[in-house]
Parts: C-alpha cells; sequence; structure tokens
C-alpha cells in the first residue's frame, strides 16, 4: 500500500482528494493548518496533522511518503492583492519548504497545484500552457512556484507534475470566504430567497470542472510516468457566463428571483478557457456535465443547512 501526504487536506480540494485516495486504497497522511479549511470535513480515515507549511515541523510528516500532493494555499485573490507579502510566505515559501521536505524524504513524486490564474493577461484561447502571463500577486506566486519546480528537478532530481486548475466546483467548495465561488454564493442566496450578487456586468466567462474529474487526473498523474515534470490545464474546455450561471443555478432551484449588480471585483480575467489537449492526451477527459455537477454543489449546500453550519 502506498502512501500519500496531502497539504492543504481540510480545504475543498484536498478533502475530496484525499477521499479518493482512501477509496483506491492508499494510505493518507494529511496536513494543514486549518487557516482556511474545515476539520469535520476531513475523510474519517485520514492521519491528519494541523501543521502549517511553513515550518519545518513537517519534515517528520514526509517520512515514509511515496507520493505528496501540495495544495495548501492562500488562494482567494482579492485577499492576495490586499496582502501580498503574506502571499508569498504561503504560497512561495510555504511551497519551497515543501519541496525541501519531499527532497529530504525523497519522495516517489510530487504533485503540486498552480493555477489558471497564470493565463491572466493571455489573450489566447483557449489557452495552452506555454502562454504564462501572471498578472495578480496570487498568480505571481503560483508562477514562482513552478521556478521553484524546476530547479529542484534540476539539482536534486525531484520528479514533479504541477496542474494547473480553472474553476474547479463540486461538494465541499468553500463558501465562507470573503467572496465566495460563484455557484456557492448564487446557491446559498437563493436557499435562502435572497437576490444572488453580480459582481460587473455577469458577462464574464469561466471555465468550470468538476473536482471528480480534477480526481481522475490526480490519480493519472500519481501512476503515469508521462506526467513527470510536466504541466497540465484541468479544465473543461468550455466556458459559461456568470449570467448563464445565474440562469442555470435559477432554474435548477426553480427560483424566480433577479440578481443585484455589483461594481467589479479587482483582479478578474474576463474570460478563461482551458485548452485541454495535453491532457486528453494521456488519455483523460472531463465526464461531468454541468447540470449534473451542480447538483452535487446544490446537495452540499443543501446538507450544510440542514446541518446548521449556514
Ligand atoms: N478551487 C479552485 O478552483 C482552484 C483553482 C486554481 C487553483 N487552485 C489551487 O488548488 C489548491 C487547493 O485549492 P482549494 O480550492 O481546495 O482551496 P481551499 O482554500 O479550500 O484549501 C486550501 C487549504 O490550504 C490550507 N492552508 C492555507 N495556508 C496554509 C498553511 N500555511 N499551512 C497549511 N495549510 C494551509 C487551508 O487551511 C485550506 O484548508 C490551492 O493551491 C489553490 O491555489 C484552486
Amino acid at each position: 500500500m502506498e502512501s500519500v501526504l496531502v497539504t492543504g487536506v481540510a480545504g475543498f480540494i484536498g478533502s475530496n482528494l484525499a477521499e479518493r485516495l482512501l477509496r483506491e486504497g492508499y494510505r493518507v497522511v494529511g496536513l494543514d493548518n486549518l487557516a482556511y479549511g474545515i476539520r469535520e470535513q476531513i475523510p474519517s480515515g485520514v492521519e491528519f496533522h494541523k501543521a502549517d507549511v511553513r515550518s519545518s515541523d513537517i519534515y517528520s510528516l514526509f517520512d515514509k511518503i511515496d507520493i505528496v500532493f501540495h495544495l495548501a494555499a492562500k488562494n482567494c485573490i482579492a485577499d492576495c492583492q490586499n496582502d501580498p507579502v503574506e502571499t508569498a510566505d504561503i504560497n512561495v515559501t510555504g511551497t519551497a519548504n515543501v519541496f525541501e521536505a519531499a527532497r529530504r524524504a525523497k519522495i516517489r513524486k510530487l504533485i503540486y497545484a498552480e493555477s489558471s490564474s497564470i493565463y491572466e493577461g493571455s489573450k489566447l484561447l483557449p489557452t495552452p500552457e506555454e502562454d504564462e502571463r501572471p498578472e495578480t500577486f496570487y498568480a505571481a506566486s503560483k508562477m514562482a512556484t513552478k521556478f521553484f519546480a524546476e530547479a529542484y528537478a534540476r539539482w536534486y532530481g525531484l520528479k514533479w507534475t504541477a496542474l494547473r486548475y480553472f474553476c474547479v466546483y463540486g461538494p465541499r467548495q468553500d463558501y465562507r470566504r470573503t467572496i465566495p465561488p460563484v455557484f456557492s454564493a448564487f446557491i446559498i442566496r437563493l436557499l435562502r430567497n435572497e437576490p444572488p450578487v453580480i459582481y460587473g456586468s455577469g458577462k464574464k466567462r469561466r471555465d468550470f470542472i468538476h473536482v471528480n474529474d480534477v480526481n481522475d487526473f490526480h490519480l493519472l498523474s500519481l501512476r503515469d510516468e508521462r506526467t513527470t515534470g510536466q504541466v497540465f490545464n484541468l479544465g473543461s474546455g468550455e466556458n459559461y457566463s456568470v449570467n448563464e450561471i445565474f440562469q442555470i443555478v435559477r432554474g435548477l432551484l426553480d427560483s424566480k428571483l433577479e440578481p443585484i449588480y455589483k461594481p467589479d471585483l479587482p483582479g478578474e480575467a474576463l474570460t478563461t478557457l482551458a485548452n485541454i489537449d495535453k491532457a486528453k492526451k494521456l488519455g483523460w477527459s472531463p465526464r461531468v456535465g454541468l447540470k449534473e455537477g451542480l447538483k452535487s454543489s446544490i446537495d452540499f449546500i443543501k446538507c450544510e443547512v440542514a446541518a446548521g453550519r449556514l
């Protein structure tokens, strides 16, 4: 049985990944400082350690680990714009510290999260992996991790795969953020019978990918040597405007409420659309359709309401 360590295990993608890894028969060790993550959503069966990726305390947790997924990050763009120094501290120094722990422990492979925000300044749609044009502090921090990964491979032979998620959605998506992800925000307001807020004109288009599809690629990265030293876009290759999303969510919830439009948020790209040819060449492709996926988000939020957490 291989042992997998997941950083950011109490977060949205980390908790879904841990659940999938346990189902596939891996031993899962998780770490998170619970700055944004929720302890209750760490799947039972995970050996959990409350720890900060910037601390040398994490080194001992990498003993007897085969694979590391590094997902912990400060990742709300608005928060990162307000605090560039903490963004660099967590996302760059913290990531370098995880790479260092992985090198010392001689782990087999490290798979880590970059972001589609690296394409913020790109005019190419759908955007291929090569067109890197970070603009915000968050994107700059994610870009920096790529240079560290390359240097760790060059000087210490560290094997890694970098994943550029587009807008990932699904159960346990973090709705507590300063600006909640659009699906969660709409679902919560509509369930409360309050008009949802759309920032800007609602014409921004986003490429959404369900967390189960992302997990399919996580497993492929873990098992397929062809992913080593490579960067992959993980999106659906289709995009929807925020207004379209609103209409779909409203239809699924059978609501007649109209949205309120508020001034746009700084630092957000107008359109995201992934070129996913590279990932598809390895046999992966998204399986979850938007409506089906959205139902899983709605069910999750309804459960949160029923449990009194919302
Ligand atoms: N969700 C998306 O659509 C998306 C898109 C692009 C990239 N990403 C990246 O994917 C990764 C996972 O994202 P997510 O949506 O699950 O985010 P999330 O906020 O739900 O999870 C991140 C977790 O990291 C933890 N964390 C933060 N700082 C830490 C620190 N210093 N030490 C230890 N733990 C710390 C948080 O407590 C949280 O549980 C992140 O690296 C993010 O930048 C996500």
